[in-house]
């Protein structure tokens, strides 16, 4: 296993910008965040090229994976219907009425995504793909440094994150999973199941935080 702990000792946002990802409305802690930072400073210094997130949110991570774009001279892509994920609708644990359109009656977090990137000086490093996840990876063509798969929990949708924007990640590049809990007592299993599987078809993890996987090819 490739330890990735030095790298994320060393390659940490400036303090205004983790104070921006802290007051930003969403679900990451700080320690899974500073994680997924490090991987991608760490994949674009080696590829040049850009991350791909699906489940853009409010943008509490793709503050992180702007920055380090910025840092690193790449582009961070950030996909979401903005319509919320399944446990993210009214009645569910994740409900947000806040973020209900009351025009539509749906709800729509892409305007508070705005807000925050705005807010934190990052909109010129990334760009939101509005849209489903599948449609999106099936007309993407380019190579990707980092692929963050934090969209649906259902086995369908990370199933589906997984096995459309794969194919477009670069043989050295990064797959980094959120969510992931081998013990069903913490939570939902479709990202673990997602994991088992990059490790069963030439993944190699590297490095474990809370629930933050981080992934590479083997020999990649
Ligand atoms: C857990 S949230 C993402 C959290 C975000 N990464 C953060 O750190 O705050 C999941 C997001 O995935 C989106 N989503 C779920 N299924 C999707 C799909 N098939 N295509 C695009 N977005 C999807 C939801 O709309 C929701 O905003």
């Amino acid at each position: 296993m490739t330890d990735l702990r030095e790298t994320a000792a060393a390659t940490v946002p400036a303090p205004e910008v983790l104070a921006s990802f802290e007051g930003a409305t969403g679900f990451m802690p700080v320690d899974e965040g500073l994680a997924l930072y490090a991987a991608a400073v760490d994949a674009a210094e080696r590829t040049g090229l850009p991350f791909l997130e699906i489940g853009t949110y409010c943008g509490r991570s793709a503050i992180l994976l702007a920055d380090a774009a910025r840092r690193t001279g790449t582009v961070a892509l950030t996909v979401d219907h903005h319509r919320g994920s399944e446990e993210q609708q009214p009645g569910w644990e994740y409900h947000d009425p806040t973020l209900v359109d009351p025009e539509v009656g749906l709800m729509d977090t892409l305007p508070t995504f705005r807000r925050t990137l705005h807010a934190a000086g990052l909109e010129d490093h990334v760009i939101a793909l509005v849209g489903r996840s599948p449609q999106v990876a099936a007309v993407w063509g380019g190579q990707l440094a980092l692929v963050f798969i934090d969209g649906g929990h259902t086995d369908e949708h990370a199933t589906g994150d997984y096995e459309g924007w794969v194919p477009h990640l670069a043989t050295d590049g990064v797959l980094v999973i959120h969510d992931v809990f081998p013990d069903p007592a913490d939570g939902g299993q479709a990202p673990y199941r997602v994991h088992q599987r990059a490790l069963a078809e030439g993944f190699e993890e590297v490095s474990v935080t809370g629930s933050l996987r981080v992934l590479r090819r083997i020999g990649g």
